[in-house]
């Protein structure tokens, strides 16, 4: 697997994090001090880390504080940070091509990228793509493509659902009320069914999605809105944001049945769970569901932004001019999601199954006795641990930085641990070592009974 031993740099990279200052250190503290007085009061920074240069799983803060990353950056840096082939490729694309307007005219990358895209499309039926410039922008086209396609207004999505912040995708979004607080009117016909958050989910093993299809069928679809107007069902297989569940596979094959009955498309956002994250190119594959459309960003290009929507051929329906954008498709981004594409095949999958393994047992293990985990689940390296309440989940998060790892909230009370596909085996026990030693350290309140068990 050529993976982590190209870089030159790879052979200095530290085996444990180094934290040799207060956090955050004195540069930190004053470059944070500079941006809260310039950037967006809506950003939420988990913690105060602010990042100089990272490599590979290894990220180092502006004081030279050096972290172990199973963040990155948003379940984004797929292959690692800088990895040599991703950065040879942005760096050969930039001194040949940097920009031409792909809604206007034809460069090889941005075809061949979308030829790499349909070759792995989740479904038998031909593919096309379309690139966009970020996971938003791929929901907004492919319900936009949904509604072209069938001339039907209504859109079914989840409770706990995160599909992006424009206006579009927002509609959908559900997965806290902060994001949608002061933003109506949102689109309209859209209709939010209850999500089987399965906990101690494992393949079989109860919470099969049955009581959630009931109510989408007898509710939704039976009082509130005519089958024959819903033009598509949106479902991330796995939620992300909305706290890492793993959709039951019968659950997913319900939407498809209900879906094949009315003439309805299926959209699998695959924004934060498709590229090879849970092992599989896609996570739709785990249960063998095949969607209409799926939507795909965050690791599609080790960082760079770009996303796509991909659907079955027979969808694209919609004629020259329906639907473009100015950077979409930008060959340096094309370029860069080619290698990261060829890197996934070339035994990043097959590493997120295994290494995902090992960090979920892990995780079992060091949380066996820790009373506020509330649950450890996951496919690949999508891994949740969740506790009950949000002040606990935070105090580990910000106990984990302190020691040096890199971890991120999801959801009421979880915290997600999405590293990079390259995580070997010393990283996944190192980074299970420094969350068990967070858990023990974590001053946080005992829950409350009516925090407890639901
Ligand atoms: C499932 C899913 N859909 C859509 C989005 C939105 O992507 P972006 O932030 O690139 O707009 C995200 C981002 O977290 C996501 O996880």
């Amino acid at each position: 697997m050529n993976v982590e031993t190209t870089s030159s740099a790879a052979a200095a990279r530290p085996t444990e994090p180094r934290i040799r200052t207060e956090l955050p250190g004195p540069r930190a503290q004053a470059l944070i001090a500079r941006d809260e007085a310039v950037g967006s009061p809506s950003l939420t920074r988990a913690y105060p880390l602010v990042a100089e240069s990272a490599d590979g799983i290894w990220v180092t803060d502006v004081d030279g504080n050096v972290f172990c990353d199973f963040a990155a950056g948003i379940a984004v840096a797929s292959t690692g940070h800088a990895h040599p082939r991703v950065v040879a490729a942005i760096r050969e694309q930039a001194g040949r091509l940097i920009h031409i307007a792909a809604t206007d005219f034809y460069e090889p990358r941005y075809l061949e990228f979308n030829e790499r895209l349909a070759a792995i499309a989740p479904f038998e039926e031909t593919a096309r793509v379309f690139l966009t410039n970020s996971g938003t922008e791929a929901v907004e086209g492919a319900v936009k493509l949904a509604r072209h396609h069938t001339r039907r207004p209504a859109i079914i999505a989840f409770e706990g659902a995160f599909h992006g912040r424009t206006l579009g995708a927002l509609s959908l979004t559900s997965s806290k009320l902060k994001q949608r607080a002061g933003f109506g009117p949102l689109l309209p016909m859209v209709f939010h069914a209850p999500y089987p958050r399965v906990r101690a989910w494992r393949e079989g093993s109860g919470g099969d999605g049955t009581a959630e299809l009931e109510v989408l069928r007898r509710s939704i679809l039976g009082r509130l809105v005519a089958p024959a107007d819903v033009a598509a069902i949106v479902v991330e297989p796995v939620q992300g944001e909305g706290g890492y569940f793993p959709a039951p596979a019968a659950f997913l094959r319900g939407l498809r049945d209900i879906c094949d009955e009315h003439g309805i498309l299926l959209i699998a956002d695959e924004i934060q769970s498709g590229m090879g994250r849970t092992g599989k190119w896609w996570a739709m594959e785990h249960v063998g569901v095949e969607p209409d459309l799926v939507t795909t960003a965050k690791g599609i290009a080790s960082g760079m932004p770009i996303g796509a929507f991909i659907a079955r051929e027979s969808v694209w329906t919609w004629p020259p001019g329906a639907h473009g954008s100015t950077f979409a498709g930008n060959p340096v981004c094309a370029a860069a999601g080619l290698a990261t594409l060829e890197l996934i095949e070339d035994g990043l999958m097959a590493n997120a199954t295994t290494m995902g393994d090992r960090l979920r047992s892990a995780l079992e293990a060091v949380a066996s006795d820790a009373h506020a985990v509330r649950d450890v689940r996951g496919i690949g390296l999508m891994v949740g641990v969740e506790f009950h309440t949000h002040e606990q989940a935070n105090a580990v998060e910000r106990a984990a930085f302190e020691r040096g790892l890199l971890v991120l909230e999801c959801g009421e009370s979880t915290l997600r641990l999405c590293p990079p596909l390259v995580v070997d085996a010393a990283a996944v026990d190192l980074a299970a070592r420094l969350f068990g030693e967070a858990l023990e350290a974590a001053r946080y309140p005992e829950p409350g009974p009516a925090e407890v068990g639901g």
